[in-house]
This record gives structure tokens, sequence and C-alpha cells, in this order.
């Protein structure tokens, strides 16, 4: 066994990655991964994504899809054990002990469940609210010491931690206290609503997707709203010199930072600035998963094979925890 500090994340296939899930954590789970000095799990969580209201069609594409993207974005397969939930049975066996652990009044709090149900109204089902219970299975049977996200999900890993704490107490000091790891930019926001996250949820212009042909992004961008009522430091306007420093190989940024200072900035030329950015920095990425989306076979041999890998870990957890609560 590999003496690393592990980490776990995962995401779910609800959508095409967007650049907030990649500045949020794809780019970090790279960078964690390149370090070589972690020992890495990333998943994608389609057990989550049955408690919303994708089809199983749209789940079955999407699964593939964001396996691809994953790849195309810098996951490599041989460093890090990339996988499917559902393929390593054992996540569901823990989170029901876990529920055995959890205070309802906990879950209560989670402000992900308030959102989302908000957002499903007619749909507000069991799974959306027992999700942080399976997340937390998620990260602790690999003994997940380390979750890079972003910060809309520190709140779950905070109750990862709590579980843990409380099925130590119960039972036996067994899962490690897990620490959420953040980026520098935790937080992007929409184009349309710069005062929320940007979210696949809110909608298709929302959002910048990564595989988005430069065409999409100008035309996206172009809607992007600024600063209605003039002034420095409005939220549609910083989100935008984000992206441009994140997204852009020169020090471009910098003048239009100078000009918003100084009242003279020009929206539509930052609109087309940002968006040959970050059409340029995703270029190779767009073809990548292009072509790793013609060879479906080839993606779904990766996904086993990362299952293979991430299934003796998640059998050896099981195995004591059944000891350590006395089924067994
Ligand atoms: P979405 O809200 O679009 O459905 P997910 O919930 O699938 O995105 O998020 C996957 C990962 O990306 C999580 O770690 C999450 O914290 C991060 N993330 C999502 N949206 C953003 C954002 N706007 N800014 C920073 N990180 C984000
Ligand atoms: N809840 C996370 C999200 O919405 C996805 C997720 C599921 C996850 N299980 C996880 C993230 C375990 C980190 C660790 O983005």
């Amino acid at each position: 066994m590999s003496s690393k500090p592990i980490i776990v994340s995962g995401i779910q296939p609800t959508g095409n990655l967007h650049v907030g899930n990649y500045l949020g954590a794809v780019k970090n789970w790279v960078e964690l991964q390149n370090s070589d000095k972690y020992e890495m799990y990333i998943f994608i969580a389609d057990l989550h994504s049955l408690a919303g209201n994708m089809t199983a069609k749209e789940r079955h594409e999407q699964i593939i899809r964001t396996s691809a993207e994953l790849i195309a974005s810098g996951i490599d397969p041989d460093k890090t054990t990339l996988f499917v939930q559902s393929h390593v049975a054992e996540h569901t066996e823990l989170a029901w002990i876990f529920n055995t652990v959890t205070p309802i009044s906990e879950l209560e709090r989670m402000t992900q469940f308030k959102d989302k149900s908000q957002q499903q109204l007619k749909n507000i089902n069991t799974g959306l609210f027992t999700y942080p219970i399976l997340q937390a299975a998620d990260i602790l049977l690999y003994g997940g010491q380390m979750v890079p996200v972003g910060q809309d999900q520190i709140q779950h890993v905070e109750l990862t931690r709590d579980i843990a704490k409380k099925f130590n107490k119960k039972y036996s000091k067994y899962f490690p206290e897990t620490k959420h790891l953040l980026t520098k930019i935790p937080k992007v926001m929409s184009l349309l609503e710069p005062e929320k996250k940007m979210s696949k949820s809110l909608g298709e212009g929302h959002v910048i997707e990564l595989a988005d042909e430069p065409n999409v992004i100008e035309k996206k961008l172009k809607k992007a709203v600024t600063a209605s009522g003039g002034g420095e430091g409005a939220p549609g306007v910083e989100n935008l010199l984000l992206l441009l420093k994140q997204f852009s190989s020169g020090d471009s940024y910098k003048d239009f930072e100078k000009a918003e200072k100084a009242g003279t900035i020009r929206y539509g030329d930052l609109k087309s600035e940002v968006g040959n950015a970050v059409a340029e920095y995703f270029a190779e990425f767009r073809e990548k998963r292009n072509e790793l989306m013609m060879n479906h076979d080839e993606l779904a041999e990766i996904l086993i094979a990362g299952a293979d890998k991430a299934n003796p870990v998640a059998s050896k957890t099981m195995e004591e925890v059944r000891k350590l609560v006395g089924i067994r």
C-alpha cells in the first residue's frame, strides 16, 4: 500500500464541464495528480445524479462524455484511479451504515439540499436529502484525507468529517478526519446573473463549457452582464477580468484592470479578449475530447480498468467496517 496522502473527489455526470468546474476543481485535480505526491481517486458520481431530473438515456451518454472531458482536461488514468461510482457497490453499503450515525438535523442544514429542492420542486426525493451521506461514503471508502472541491462543497466535506467522528466514537477509531482543499478560484460566477455561482443548472447561457466552439463562446459573452449601473467592482466585470487573468497567455488583463479603475474600460473589448483567451486555452481540449468521443469502447475500457483498481480498496474497507459494526 502506498504511503502517499489520499485524495478523493467526484463530479456528477450532469452536463458538460464548464469553466467554473475547471477553475474550482478539475484544474486542481490535474495539478495534484501531476505533483506525484498523492494517491488520487476521481470518480463520476452517477448514483448522486439519480437524485436529479435527467433521463436514463441522458445519464448514460453523460457518463461517457464526462469521462472523455476529464481525460481531455489532463486526468491521466495511469496516474489517477478514474472510475464510475456505481461500478463499486460498496459506496451504497457504506452509505447505509453512515445513515445510521448521521442526525437528520445535520442534513437539514445543508444549503445544497435547500437550493436543489427549490430548483426541482416537483422532485424533492429522499436521495436529494441523504445525498451528503453517500458523498461521505465515497470519500471515506478510500480513506480520503483531502477533497479538492469548489466552495459550494465545503459543507459536505465538513459533514464527512462529522460522520467519521461519529462512527469512530460509536465503534472504533477507523476513519480519518477529511479536509477540503480549495483552489485560488473557488467560485466562478454566472455570465448572466453574476451574483450567482456559475452552474449548469442555471441554463446554457450562464456557463462557458470547455467544449464550446469559439463562435459559441463569443455569442455567450456578448450577452454577459457587465456593470449595468456602472461603477468599479461590479460582479459581472470582476468575473470577466478573473476569466481573462486565468486564461490569457499574456498580460492584457492588467491593462483592462487599470482601465476599469480609471473608468475607461470598454466592455465590448474585454468580452472579445476573454472570448479569444478561453477559446485558445481550450483548443487542445476540444480536439482531444472529440477524438476520445469517437472511441466509446476505449473509454469504457478505461473506466472498467479504473473500477478494477478501486474495487479491492473498497472491498477491504467494507470487510473491516462490517467487523467493526458487528455484522460479520
Ligand atoms: P454544477 O453546479 O455546475 O452542477 P457540480 O456541482 O457538478 O457543478 O460541480 C463539480 C465541481 O466543480 C465541484 O467541486 C464544485 O465545487 C465545482 N464547481 C462547480 N461550479 C463552480 C463554480 N462556479 N466555481 C467554482 N467551482 C465550481
Ligand atoms: N457533490 C459533489 C458535487 O455536486 C459531487 C461529489 C459526489 C463529490 N461525491 C463526492 C465530490 C465526493 C467530492 C467527493 O459537485
